[in-house]
């Protein structure tokens, strides 16, 4: 077992831009995210890497063909046990779900609700271009809904490579502007 690391994830900053037009302005908002350290265990990255390739084996894609594994580890989970998931396909199309979707779903319905690290593998687009291979709008709102903000829920992007535990982002990096009702 391997220690716990701290990591950097980098500050992001973005002015507004503002554009009159004759018809009222049009502004590009500002963005500012302070960089902030986070721990992680590179043996429990590795493992819910492995675990979401091997989830992928379990897709039901007959129709992409693109078969995509999840793990996750809830934070409020005291055994910290892996829930996973795959993409399951409809004849509908729009019916799909998404592995991320399904492992997030398989971890609330359990009981849990604040995502600690969720590994996805797009197994079929390892080494490729981070946005071949990174989860869906509709997937980062839903890990929207249960992540958290200290400690910041991860997500970890399996690109395939031998000495790589993959890309890591926290949800503000993730998604910018989510869809928040908070009550
Ligand atoms: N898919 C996922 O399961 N997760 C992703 O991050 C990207 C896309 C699935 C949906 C569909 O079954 C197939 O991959 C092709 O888009």
């Amino acid at each position: 077992m391997s220690a716990k690391i701290e990591l950097t994830l980098p500050a992001v900053a973005r002015t507004a831009a503002v554009t009159e037009t004759p018809l009222g302005r049009l502004t590009v908002p500002s963005r500012a995210i302070p960089e902030r350290r986070v721990t992680v265990d590179p043996a429990e990255l590795a493992h819910l890497r492995d675990m979401a390739r091997a989830a992928a084996a379990r897709a039901h894609a007959p129709y992409s063909g693109f078969t995509v594994g999840a793990a996750l580890v809830m934070a409020d989970d005291p055994e910290r046990r892996v829930f996973t998931g795959a993409n399951v396909e409809n004849a509908s199309y729009g019916g799909t779900i998404c592995a991320e979707r399904t492992a997030i779903t398989q971890a609330a319905s359990a009981g849990f609700r604040r995502i600690s690290v969720l590994a996805v593998s797009c197994v079929q687009a390892l080494h490729a271009r981070i946005a071949d291979r990174s989860p869906c709008g509709a997937c980062r709102q839903v890990f929207a809904e249960f992540a958290t903000d200290a400690p910041p829920s991860l997500v970890l992007i399996d690109s395939g490579d031998e000495d790589a535990l993959g890309e890591i982002l926290d949800l503000e990096r993730l998604l910018p502007y989510p869809f928040r009702l908070d009550r």
